[in-house]
């Protein structure tokens, strides 16, 4: 069975991915009242991937005899000035959450909570994927610039996110 501390740790998790869904699902909202659909495909996507995260960690807790128990979500922000100053707040965001999944390595290490260290390494991986691809969009919106034609070319590439498999799982 999983130790009262590790436990503890996971429901603050799952809070936090379920919040990321939140703040991406705002933000998919805020790009949609801007006309930028494309946008919003993707961080709509972003969201429905976040949830599932959420609910592996939930499936986990469960699994190994863990109490789970859903804290409130806060508030996410519901307005950015600009495309580059959203996805520079997700860059930002998934840095954080990367620190949160190395602090829950930490602890299941203290705890010689070997269930727990395996079941994070698809996190501390998929931390990887996700700070890139944050950080990809950063880079190409700086080039994009000022330049409405380049936004609306950017606009239709982000359309064309597939659906992932983590997001049909
Ligand atoms: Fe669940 Fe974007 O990390």
């Amino acid at each position: 069975m999983i130790s009262e501390k590790m436990a503890e740790a996971i429901n603050e998790q799952i809070n936090a991915e379920m919040y990321s869904g939140y703040l991406y699902l705002s933000m998919a909202v805020d790009f949609a009242e801007k006309n930028l659909d494309g946008f919003e495909h993707w961080l709509r996507l972003q969201a429905q991937e976040e949830l599932d995260h959420g609910m592996r960690f939930l499936d986990y807790l469960q699994e190994r005899g863990g109490h789970v128990e859903l804290e409130t979500i806060e508030k996410p922000e519901v307005e950015w000035k600009t495309p580059l100053e959203a996805f520079e707040y997700v860059y930002q965001h998934e840095c954080k959450v990367t620190g949160m999944i190395n602090d829950l390595v930490d602890l299941a290490e203290k705890e010689n909570d070997r269930a727990t260290m395996n079941m994070l390494q698809w996190f501390v991986d998929e931390q990887v994927e996700e700070e890139d691809s944050a950080d990809e969009i950063v880079q190409k919106l700086k080039m994009v610039g000022d330049n409405p034609s380049a936004l609306l070319m950017m606009n239709e590439k982000m359309a064309q996110r597939p659906v992932s498999e983590e997001n049909t799982e």
